[in-house]
């Protein structure tokens, strides 16, 4: 029993692994940043970068590929610690880095490459760097020998964040520092969530780059002055910064103003091309002691276009503007100026500056469900080293993992996986239950592997699932019902030699997986409707009646073929005065009586209290008086005089099936073939309702405490009360109140109260059910208190042992057995145009009993070749023929 599978314990390690990483850099309380010195041994542990105070460690944990490098002596010196390691990626086209990040925010994130000649071969790498499943930028390194940095601000759509380097010409991808630094909210908003940092100055002469500590969000700000025109101001003032975006102080303290009071602010850049579009955010504080006269208000234009109007700073409180939309130059080139009013006393001031040009991240990650699915199936299996299996599953499409397919034709839409073919990859363990969360698969292939376990039910609820091949696997167990009916379902099972299908499909026997001819389609989806009882259910007292006059033998039940009419004094006389009970109905008492003075009666009494009750007498009395079957009870008369109504019923001595089945009458135990033949028995008799009655009747309370046994063990279908005739085809069903016994009432019927000869199948495959376990109907004691959910979910997990009456002792043919539970479950189709008809059902009992009897036999002759064609090429089971 593998329960734990090493692939799951190694995806639990693996998982461990990762939050002990992420949980060891955050508790250094940098805000939530990530700073990985990438190709830093595992055995290093985190250090302090002097010149920042940044806490980096390795990124062994948050990637799974690639190889470590440094860079070479000569070029160390101008570089700080965390860039002189670096992971390259020699294998496979895309290598990422997963990062748990917190959903919709926005993350600042930097990437540092520094080729150093680290392998000896000067040459310069050239390769693309993606986020997520979006192009970030080319990495072209060419002459770069101060190495080059990427940084963005992006706002994460999921919670995980996903870098990758992907190979596209000869060189491998490196890097050397990636870092992520999670942002305020309500800062750098864009419409497209991403923002590529173009520049970033603040105005002052002081020539010092600024970053962590003094930016609590670990910015960059480089200084900007234009000595000619402009002059610096400075204040050593605390400057109030919180506004979300809190520029260090160092960088508010230092503000630049045209030399000229008269002359504007202006500052000019040039974008990549023409067509771009950029954000900009400006940063301003009054960090002039004003007088009381003066006054500093100016206008800010961008290209001669005015985009705020006498803005006027606050003193020694920051303020940042920012347009809710990307703005273009004409031409690329931009021009910003700030012009004094003609009010202001004050020329214009700016402390600081930000360009972020737009980049499009149009392509959707893959469902989110899916993403964690896959690497939960990737874990499981072991797979991690399989190339292409880095990154999105599904996005680029260039990049699609190996042995998937996913539908990303509505690019508004994140892809989803539509084909998972892990065939012949070499897997093994169980199947892994991630599959489930892989909502619109539509292939699943793991053939030709090492699977063992049990075939999960999970794969029968996967609405859009067309293909499931399992073939050449060591798959055992019983296949679960709901897949083998499951219509559309093309399902391939060959080549596991230990799985059972129900009985009929394939039995285990002797080692060997034998397959028979393909049975009806079996579901048992169960849906349980709440079953209300309206009329009450005829419970047999255990007292006085266990030893009724069995001790008389009578002769063959005698077949009535006129029915008698009885005055109410003759049905005093045959009870005895109503000596002996035998029962309480629905509709009053039953008696023991005798005919004659010698055939044996039970004399149903209408009860007087019972209105209602008359109807439905009358029904049955039509209807015995109408029918006559030898597995339907018969009546041998009748009394209807007045108030006093009953109806006289031959006698059947071993009472009914529930005192045989519920062991708790002292009764001897039913073998397993007995059983059958009363159940064969009382199908013949619902069968005969059904179809050999014109205009055919419905039971409408078939239980087990309404088949009766006689002295010869033949059973008899009881108590007609609740009969209805419904209507032959092309009429509509017919509507009636609800009726019936809860827990064997169909939930079709009580759903919809259409009666039709379907509701009594449903609820002899409920009887089914008994027979083969002896359990009650409904257990509230039971996790699965309904006998048929219980029976469901006990198929899952093993074998029929752990549902069959342990009564029997194992002494029954388990094929036998396997085929009736098949049956009882199809009966119990929450449709009932896919339950068989009875006519089908005692067809198939017939054969469970040959099997049975098949079995005794042999046991006698010792002789194992028995009845069964084998047929080992189970290859895709289709649809089952309706029979
Ligand atoms: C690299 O940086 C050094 C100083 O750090 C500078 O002198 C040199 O010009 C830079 N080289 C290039 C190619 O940018
Ligand atoms: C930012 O927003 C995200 C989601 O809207 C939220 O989970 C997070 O707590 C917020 N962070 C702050 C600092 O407010
Ligand atoms: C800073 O300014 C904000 C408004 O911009 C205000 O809410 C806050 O109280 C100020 N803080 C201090 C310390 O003055
Ligand atoms: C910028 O401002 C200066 C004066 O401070 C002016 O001479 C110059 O022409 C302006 N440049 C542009 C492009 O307007
Ligand atoms: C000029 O500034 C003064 C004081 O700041 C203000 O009261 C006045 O309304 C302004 N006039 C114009 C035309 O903007
Ligand atoms: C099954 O897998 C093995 C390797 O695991 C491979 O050699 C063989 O060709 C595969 N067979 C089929 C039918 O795909
Ligand atoms: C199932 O897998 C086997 C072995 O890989 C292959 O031969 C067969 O064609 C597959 N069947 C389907 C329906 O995909």
């Amino acid at each position: 029993m593998e329960k734990h599978p090493r692939g799951l314990l190694l995806y639990a390690l693996i998982f461990v692994t990762f939050f002990a990483i992420v949980h060891n850099v955050q508790a250094q309380d940098q805000n939530g940043f990530i700073s990985l010195d990438c190709g830093l041994s595992p055995n290093e542990p985190p250090y302090n970068d002097p010149t920042t105070g940044l806490t980096y460690s390795t990124d062994d944990g948050f990637v799974r590929s690639g190889e470590m490098g440094r860079i070479q002596k000569e070029f160390t010196s101008i570089f700080s610690k965390p860039s002189l390691n670096l992971r390259y990626f020699p294998k496979g086209l895309r290598n990422c880095y997963t990062f748990e990040v917190t959903q919709g925010t926005n993350y600042l994130i930097r990437a540092v490459f520094v080729y150093g000649n680290y392998d000896d071969l000067n040459s310069y790498p050239k390769f693309d760097l993606y986020l997520g499943p979006n192009l970030w930028a080319t990495i072209d390194m060419a002459g770069r020998t101060n190495g080059t940095i990427q940084e963005i601000i992006h706002m994460t759509v999921s919670k995980s964040l996903q870098i990758c380097l992907v190979k596209t010409g000869r060189s491998s991808p490196m890097i050397n520092t990636l870092e992520l630094r999670p942002l305020q909210n309500n800062t750098y908003k864009s419409q497209s969530g991403s923002l590529n940092y173009y520049f970033r100055y603040y105005f002052s002469a002081s020539g010092q780059n600024i970053r962590y500590p003094d930016d609590v969000d670990d910015r960059k700000w480089y200084p900007f002055f234009n000595a000619k025109e402009w002059k610096e101001l400075t204040t050593n003032l605390a400057i109030n910064n919180s506004n979300g975006y809190e520029p260090p102080q160092i960088v508010m303290g230092s503000a630049s103003t045209p030399i000229s009071t008269s002359a504007p602010w202006n500052f000019t850049w040039f974008l990549p091309s023409p067509t771009t579009k950029f954000y900009m955010y400006m940063h301003f504080g009054e960090i002039e002691t004003l007088d009381s006269s003066d006054n500093r208000e100016f206008n800010v234009a961008l290209n001669g276009e005015l985009l705020y109007e006498r803005y006027s700073p606050s003193t020694l409180v920051m303020r940042t503007l920012s347009d809710a939309t990307a703005q273009q130059c004409e031409g690329g080139k931009c021009l910003l100026e700030l012009t004094k009013t003609l009010n202001s006393t004050l020329p214009p001031l700016i402390n600081a500056l930000e360009v972020f040009t737009v980049i499009d991240f149009s392509h959707l990650e893959t469902n989110e469900d899916d993403v964690v699915a896959m690497r939960s199936i990737q874990a499981t299996y072991g797979l991690s080293n399989r190339l292409s299996w880095h990154g999105d599953p599904c996005v680029p499409k260039q990049y699609l993992w190996d042995g998937l397919n996913c539908n990303d034709l509505d690019m508004s839409t994140p892809p989803v996986v539509t084909i998972l073919n892990l065939a012949s990859s070499g897997l093994t363990g169980t199947i892994s239950p991630a599959i489930e969360n892989l909502r619109h698969l539509q292939k699943l292939d793991l053939s030709n592997n090492s699977l063992t376990g049990g075939i999960p039910e999970f794969l029968a609820g996967m609405k859009s699932l067309l293909v499931i091949n399992l073939s050449g696997n060591n798959l055992n167990g019983p296949v679960p019902q709901t897949l083998l009916g499951k219509k559309e379902l093309n399902l391939n099972l060959a080549g596991n030699r230990n799985l059972r299908c129900s009985g009929r499909l394939c039995v285990s026997r002797n080692g060997g997986a034998i397959v028979v001819s393909i049975a009806a389609s079996v579901t048992f989806v169960v849906v349980l409707g709440v079953a209300v009882a309206i009329f009450v259910v005829i419970k047999r007292k255990n007292t006085s009646n266990s030893n009724v006059a069995r001790t008389t033998r009578s002769s063959e039940p005698t077949i009535i073929t006129k029915k008698k009419r009885f005055t109410y004094s003759e049905v005093i006389t045959m009870t005895n005065n109503f000596e002996m009970v035998l029962g309480k109905g629905g509709f009053g008492m039953v008696y023991h009586g005798t005919e004659n003075g010698t055939e044996q009666v039970a004399v149903k009494m209408l009860s007087h209290s019972s209105s209602q009750g008359y109807k439905e007498f009358k029904a049955e009395v039509e209807l015995l008086l109408r029918v006559h079957h030898k597995n339907l009870v018969g009546l041998v008369g009748y009394c209807d005089e007045g108030e006093n109504l009953a109806l006289i019923y031959e006698y059947m001595a071993n009472g009914d099936l529930r005192e045989h089945i519920s062991g708790n009458q002292r009764k001897s135990i039913l073998d397993w073939e007995t059983r059958l033949k009363i159940v064969v028995e009382s199908a013949q008799g619902l069968e005969y309702l059904h179809n050999g009655c014109k205009p055919p009747m419905v039971h409408r309370d078939v239980k087990t405490t309404n088949i009766l046994v006689n002295e010869h063990f033949q059973a008899k279908l009881a108590d007609f009360g609740l009969s209805r005739s419904f209507p032959t085809e092309g009429e509509t069903p017919v509507s009636t109140v609800v009726a019936g016994t809860p827990g064997y009432l169909d939930p079709e019927y009580y759903r919809t109260n259409c009666l039709n000869e379907k509701s009594d199948v449903y609820s002899f495959g409920i009887v089914l059910l008994e027979v083969i376990t002896s359990q009650p109907v409904i257990n509230q004691n039971r996790e699965n208190p309904h006998i048929a959910e219980w029976v469901g979910v006990m198929l899952t997990n093993g074998d029929i042992k752990c549902i069959m009456d342990p009564k029997l002792c194992g002494d029954y043919d388990s094929s036998s057995v396997w085929r009736a539970v098949e049956l009882a479950m199809s009966c119990l189709n929450p449709s009932s145009a896919r339950r068989p008809t009875m006519s089908q059902v005692v067809i198939e009992l017939n054969e469970c009993l040959a099997y049975e009897n098949a079995r005794r036999g042999t046991n006698q002759n010792k002789n194992s070749e028995t009845f069964m064609e084998v047929n080992m090429n189970f290859d895709i089971v289709t649809t089952p023929d309706a029979r």
